[in-house]
């Protein structure tokens, strides 16, 4: 009998911000996929509003809060997670924000936001979880990207620099914890309709603009990162460590068009 590759039956999976968007999207597909879920954000009632969507659809799961901006609460949160099911084999580091604004107008405070949520939080999640994966000798951790990752973008400077830091932290933490078989790697979305980015998808103007930039001609669908984080999660990307994988419908790839003279 082959081995099914992508089966996470066994596994528990920790996903961080999801108490809506990107964050139930992967949740629902690693319980699909057959993962027990420990889902989080800083909001408990809409953690377990969500747990109980999911046990509608068989899918066992448990709510903690955490706040990837407060020490205290991600020291506490790893020995916490390890202790709902006895262990953590896969993290979902995707927990974020953004303020989009010229750069001119960017302050201290919307920089110390962006920075401490999407790139300090996400590095010492990842730490704080780490130490049972490391113990344990096995571990998927997910970090979640962007297009930023790779692009720069006018009004996305703070959010593209923590974006471009979680690629680089990525590869590091890679090189650090592979050795004890714990994978990091990037997911970096394209453009998603949700509540991150309402001020864009409720402008038909710019989505016009943007469709007309994505080689696949539409936004990201909610089951279109099911693929990808199934992969990242499971034994099918077992000698996959240190990249980042774009599900962009070709976006980052786009870009230069401009200097392509029309006849
Ligand atoms: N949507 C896109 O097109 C897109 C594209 C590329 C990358 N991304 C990235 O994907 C991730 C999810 O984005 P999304 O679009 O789903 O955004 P969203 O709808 O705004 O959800 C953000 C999630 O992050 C959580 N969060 C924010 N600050 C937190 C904190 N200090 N501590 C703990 N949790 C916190 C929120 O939970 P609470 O508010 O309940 O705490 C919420 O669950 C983000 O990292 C985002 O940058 C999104």
């Amino acid at each position: 009998m082959s081995e099914n590759l992508f089966d996470l039956t066994g596994q528990v999976a920790v996903v961080t911000g999801a108490s809506r968007g990107l964050g139930q999207y992967f949740s629902r597909a690693l319980g699909r996929a057959g993962a027990k879920l420990i889902v989080t954000s800083r909001k408990a009632g809409d953690c377990d509003a969500f747990v109980e969507e999911l046990a509608g659809m068989g899918i066992t799961a448990h709510a903690l809060t955490l706040d990837v901006r407060d020490e205290k609460s991600i020291t506490a949160f790893g020995p916490a997670a390890d202790a709902v099911y006895g262990k953590v084999d896969i993290l979902v580091n995707n927990a974020g924000c953004n303020i989009r604004k010229p750069a001119l107008e960017v302050t201290w405070e919307d920089w110390n936001t962006i920075l401490d949520t999407n790139l300090r939080g996400a590095f010492f999640v990842a730490q704080t979880i780490a130490r049972g994966m490391i113990t344990r000798g096995y571990g998927r951790i997910i970090n979640v990207g962007s297009v930023t990752s790779v692009c720069g973008s006018a009004g996305l400077g703070p959010y593209g620099a923590s974006r471009g830091g979680i690629k680089q932290l990525t590869m590091s933490l890679a090189d650090d914890w592979g050795p004890h078989g714990v994978t990091v790697n990037v997911l970096a979305p394209g453009w998603f309709k949700t509540s991150q980015n309402r001020v864009m998808y409720e402008d038909e103007g710019w989505v016009q603009y943007l469709v007309e930039r994505i080689p696949l001609k539409r936004p990201g669908a909610p089951n279109d990162l099911d693929g990808a984080v199934v992969f990242l999660a499971s034994e099918a990307s077992r000698y996959v460590t240190g990249q980042t994988i774009l599900i962009d419908g070709g976006i980052s790839v786009g870009n230069t068009r401009a200097l392509v003279k029309k006849s």
